[in-house]
């Protein structure tokens, strides 16, 4: 049985848990908090030969990018401060997962690599998962306690050793109140804490707030006094945090104030604001995620209102855009906005948390989705245009680069809920520092990290080749599969968005009452009847295809050739429509959801062979949840099929019927 503090170091610790250490000399150049840290983490976390020394160097080198460093056998050289901590975070990690630290040369793909916290001030967090707020807990309460203290710390510590290296600290549904002198006190608190682990404060403002904050009588952003305010503001928040990072601002989107409401751009509000920033060198991360009830087809609204102003943004205004074009849905093909502006500069937004796949009850390794995201090509200059290289900089310069995820943290022990879901968290670091990692590659390291026997350097343990048969190779197996299942059974062939009302958790495709916004309801999306299914986005659609480059906009024009994977998404078919299988659109459709259920029961055997290399909290833990989801996929499967059924008027295919 073990005691609370032990069920607490397992999960609590992440990816960095504590084992022993061997001795090591380290020279060090400098003496700043950062440097400081990277000593104190190389003392205790050193696996390497007992008694080495290194050498922790900072200068510059051409091939050292940003904050990117490199190591060989003499210890580890980088241009920055931060470039060294990177370094030795990379360098302990090697050793425990046994990768060689030879020669690397390591630099980051983005310059801001950012958590948004949808953590409102009341403490309660956003489509959060894993408990309150670890920066908020109401106005009644902004006094900073020691525990606040160790929790930004250690957030921080977890944030930095996979490179992230800002953070935006509230909702994007933002409180004017964020800006109160009383709140600006914490927030500083916080920002000290998260500096000497090379983060960046930011902070998500509501547009409104000269009005309800400052008590003047508009927002608009071309009015002087509007201007002033703004300008004071930020003198008064760059007084209290000389590296304050900027804003970021939902605008005009499900009912937040914004420029339009003064008859303004999206440019000329963010503009406003950029300008305000540029004396301090501060960015607005301005988000692309709008949608209206005019607009027929909800996946083109941001396309169309943003592409005609580009080129209208000051040089310190990023877009941000999240992966697909509706919301955050298990799968969605990439938004157009990728590869679309050239002389604007877009940043994706990916979420972390799992607001769309099954919160934190049900497993789904994350990075597999993003990295099919990341690696898309748009076409935008020739093939090769991935939506990486398209906000990173290679293609079109920009002065500055970013990416976005939106954070599963909270104040449970394991910080994220589902043990697995501490996965995504460090995926998103991973894949935000090197967008050309593939999932496999980072469920390998977070696996053995956070499994694996912290004493001993990787492989080096007497029962590891066991640990290698009986735990990785069949975990990450079941992590790469994990995000897959999900869309069979909640979402496959292209469907989206058909989740019950609001929790955004089960399944609700029959939700459609006529008194709120069609596109707020699951009918407007699967459009199904008994003709048949899905969203006609073609050129005899709504024509989204056409926000694609060619030759993507005909590949997913033309049925033949559109990825099955997005085929609901793109076209309104019949429900006996012949698939690449032979199988008609219906019974596949019914094979998808139940091959969904299968492959959770798959993990659910896979898990019950871990128990004898893994701690017991963990293991029952994994093994409920698993569970849960198998009862959660079975709901999904039997709603969507007996839902869908009254319109395709055909029966569900003899193999199905079987017990699972
Ligand atoms: C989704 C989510 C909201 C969130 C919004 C956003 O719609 O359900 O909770 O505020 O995205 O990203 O702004």
């Amino acid at each position: 049985c073990m005691t609370t503090a032990a069920r607490a170091e397992n999960g609590h610790q992440l990816w960095l848990r504590k084992g022993k250490a061997n001795p090591v000399t380290i020279v060090c150049q400098g003496s700043s908090p950062i440097l400081k840290n990277a000593v104190k983490e190389l003392e205790a976390g050193w696996l390497g030969e007992p008694g080495s020394k290194l050498i922790l160097s900072v200068g510059r080198d051409k091939r050292l990018k940003g904050d990117g460093f490199m190591l060989d056998s003499r210890g580890i050289h980088a241009s920055t401060d931060k470039g060294i901590l990177y370094g030795v975070y990379d360098l302990l990690r090697r050793q425990k997962t046994g990768e060689s630290a030879k020669s690397v040369v390591s630099n980051p793909a983005y310059e801001y690599r950012l958590l948004n916290h949808w953590d409102n001030l009341d403490g309660s967090v956003e489509r959060g998962y894993a408990g309150r707020s670890i920066f908020w807990r109401g106005d009644k309460d902004l006094a900073v306690t020691q525990n606040d203290r160790v929790l930004w710390q250690e957030y921080a510590r977890a944030c930095a050793s996979v490179g992230i290296n800002a953070s935006v600290l509230n909702n994007v549904n933002a409180s004017p109140r964020i800006l109160d002198p009383e709140y600006l006190k914490r927030v500083k608190a916080i920002a000290d804490i998260l500096r000497p682990y090379g983060i960046k404060t930011f902070l998500s403002v509501n547009f409104s707030s000269p009005v309800r904050l400052g008590g003047l009588k508009t927002s608009d952003p071309l009015d002087k006094d509007v201007i002033r305010w703004w300008k004071v503001k930020t003198e008064e928040i760059y007084k209290l945090i000389p590296d304050f990072g900027g804003f970021l601002v939902k605008a005009n989107s499900e009912g937040q104030p914004g420029p339009q409401d003064f008859g303004r751009t999206h440019a000329d509000g963010a503009n406003m604001m950029a300008d305000v920033l540029k004396p301090y060198r501060g960015i607005v991360m301005w988000r692309a995620f709008v949608y209206s009830s005019q607009e027929k087809d909800r996946a083109r609204q941001a396309y169309n209102e943003f592409m005609p102003l580009d080129g209208a943004f000051r040089d310190n205004v990023i877009i941000q855009v999240k992966n697909g074009p509706i919301d955050f849905q298990p799968r969605e093909p990439f938004s157009p906005l990728f590869g679309a502006m050239k002389k604007t500069a877009v940043m994706p937004e990916l979420q972390i948390t799992q607001e769309y796949l099954g919160h934190s009850y049900q497993l789904a390794f994350l990075a597999p989705m993003w990295e099919e995201c990341l690696k898309s090509d748009t076409y935008q200059e020739g093939k090769g245009s991935t939506v990486a290289r398209c906000t990173d900089g290679s293609i079109f310069k920009y002065p500055y680069t970013a990416i976005a995820g939106v954070a599963n943290t909270g104040l449970d022990l394991n910080w994220c809920g589902h043990p697995f879901a501490q996965a995504n968290w460090y995926a998103f670091g991973r894949q935000a520092w090197d967008h050309t990692l593939t999932s496999e590659q980072i469920a390998d390291e977070w696996t053995k990290l956070t499994f694996y026997n912290p004493d001993v350097a990787y492989g080096k343990s007497e029962k590891h080749g066991d640990w290698e048969r009986g735990f990785l190779k069949p975990v990450k197996e079941m992590m790469l599969e994990s995000r897959e299942a999900v869309v069979n059974y909640s979402m496959p062939l292209g469907f989206h968005h058909i989740f019950s009302a609001d929790d955004h958790y089960g399944p609700g495709p029959w939700f459609g009452p006529k008194s709120v916004r069609p596109d707020w309801t699951s009918v407007y999306y699967h459009q199904a009847d008994t003709n048949g299914v899905g969203f006609n986005r073609t050129r005899s659609g709504s024509n989204a295809v056409s926000q694609y480059h060619e030759p993507l906009a005909s590949q997913l024009n033309d049925v033949q050739t559109c990825p099955e994977k997005y085929l609901l998404w793109f076209h309104h078919l019949p429900w006996d429509f012949k698939l690449k299988s032979g199988k008609t659109l219906w019974d596949e459709i019914c094979f998808h959801y139940d091959h969904g259920i299968q492959q959770v029961r798959g993990f659910q055997k896979t898990w019950d062979l871990t128990e004898p290399y893994v701690d017991k909290q963990r293991f029952l833990q994994v093994q409920n949840l698993l569970m849960r989801q198998t009862l959660d996929a079975q709901v999904w499967k039997d709603g969507c099929i007996l839902y869908f059924q009254q319109f395709s008027r055909r029966p569900v295919p003899y193999d199905l019927e079987r017990p699972v």
